[in-house]
């Protein structure tokens, strides 16, 4: 199979690198990849939303699966762009098309899905600008924390978390009104806050069944202790300790299995991944968001533990038989630290040299935010190097990272020392 893998970060390497040892590959090119990704196919010069271009190389390179890694050209259609296209319609697209994108692409779109179909989630009422003093009442209705989030895309941002309520009624006129998100905020989702422990479960869907890969969880805040800013992810663990076959069967039968029959009553197509965010309640699953992709960093340890042939499975997709795959895990734990840029989430600088990755021997490095510059590699993001161990457990597989970034160098580089703490003694 010839393979086109769209996007640039970690979860995209440890994509290709997993594509790269099925059996079936003929060819991988990542669009555009990063230093990391080019020793496991070829990288190109090409935007995954510029759409034409990527149909011109698709035709050219006679590509027969496209793997979109990010959300926003699924977002954006690229899904429906190749399905209304006669000459590129052939092609098999690992994504959702725009209809089930909104999942991830629209919060109000998501909860209604939710409320639709029985899935447990916070309650909610969702507002504009006309609605504003409405929104005032639900939130005095509710008790502290107040939980704003823009209904669009908001580049991980559009989520505010609040104890006041009169800063919560500041704030969601600044959303509404202000436009603090620009278009993102023009609809708010107002939510009741729930207390947990959050953990992400990822699915492959052709539409009708279903595989669910192992659960991970993702430790979002730059500071040690979870404190600070929210970033993309600084690091995960698989398997999640109290991820139990109890708790996992509760996820499954009362939300993977109604969100897939859901989509399938609503007349709404889904081929690709879902990645459901979910909070423990007393041991109850919630869903926080649903995102219509893999999870960065969590592909870094997913990936990693998946056993069986990833291509096989994504062939299952397209082709209407993912219920003829097998699926098989590693039983082992795998962890991954994220090692970012100094000042990430806010400013930074890139364009650093990065030295000590040959001297790595009991991980691998997968590479998020790195350039190539000749033989060298250089820093060219927030987050720059995800450091995925096996272990025999959790605590083995992270001794095993923490020891490998040892011997990566480079300016003002950062990590958290303690992923996993709150769930693993070390
Ligand atoms: P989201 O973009 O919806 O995943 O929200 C970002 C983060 O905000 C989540 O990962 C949670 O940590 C937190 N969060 C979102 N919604 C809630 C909620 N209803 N209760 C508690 N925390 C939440
Ligand atoms: N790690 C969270 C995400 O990918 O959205």
């Amino acid at each position: 199979m010839r393979v086109l893998l769209l996007g640039s970060g970690g979860r995209e390497h440890a994509l290709a690198w997993k594509i790269a040892q099925s059996s079936t590959l003929e060819e991988l090119f990542i669009a555009p990849g990063n230093a990391g990704t080019k020793m496991h196919g070829k990288n190109v010069d090409l935007q995954p939303t510029d759409f034409e271009a990527v149909k011109k190389f698709v035709i050219e390179y006679a590509i027969d699966m496209v793997i979109v890694g990010p959300e926003e050209p699924m977002v954006l259609g690229i899904h429906d762009f190749f399905l209304n296209d006669d000459e590129i319609k052939h092609v098999g697209v690992i994504g959702p098309q725009k209809e089930a994108a909104q999942l991830e692409g629209s919060k109000d779109y998501a909860k209604e899905f939710m409320k639709r179909h029985n899935i447990p989630t916070a309650k909610y009422d969702t507002f504009t600008a006309a609605t504003l003093e409405a929104g005032y009442k639900f939130l005095e209705s509710l008790p502290a924390p107040y939980v704003l989030k823009a209904d669009g895309l908001a580049a991980g941002k559009g989520v505010l978390i609040l104890d006041k309520l009169d800063v919560a009624k500041k704030e969601l006129k600044d959303m509404l009104v202000g436009a603090k998100f620009g278009k993102a905020s023009s609809k708010v989702v107002i939510e009741q806050f729930l207390k947990g422990i959050e953990l992400s479960v990822f699915v492959v869907t052709d539409g009708d069944s279903y595989k669910i890969l192992p659960e991970a969880k993702d430790y979002k805040r730059i500071g040690e202790g979870d404190t600070g800013l929210n970033t993309g992810g600084m690091g995960a663990i698989s398997p999640v300790p109290f991820a139990d076959s109890t708790f996992m069967d509760k996820v499954e039968n009362q939300i993977i299995i109604p969100t897939i029959k859901g989509l399938k009553q609503d007349n709404i197509p889904y081929k690709g991944f879902i990645f459901f965010g979910l909070i423990n309640v007393k041991n109850e699953p919630y869903v926080i968001e649903y995102n219509v992709r893999m999870g960065d960093p969590e592909t870094e340890v997913v990936m990693p533990r998946l056993k069986s042939d990833l291509l096989d499975l994504l062939e299952g997709i397209t082709t209407n038989t993912l219920s003829e795959r097998d699926i098989q895990f590693d039983e082992r734990s795998c962890c991954t630290v994220m090692m970012v840029s100094g000042g990430y989430p806010e400013d930074y600088e890139k364009g650093k040299q990065i030295f000590g990755l040959n001297s790595v021997s009991n991980s691998i490095v997968f590479h998020a935010g790195t350039k190539s510059d000749g033989p060298a590699v250089m820093t060219a993001g927030g987050r720059v190097l995800a450091v995925t161990s096996y272990g025999r457990n959790l605590e083995n597989a992270l001794d095993k990272s923490y020891d490998s970034i040892k011997n990566i160098e480079y300016e003002k580089a950062y990590f958290r020392r303690d992923i996993g703490y709150d769930v693993v003694e070390r």
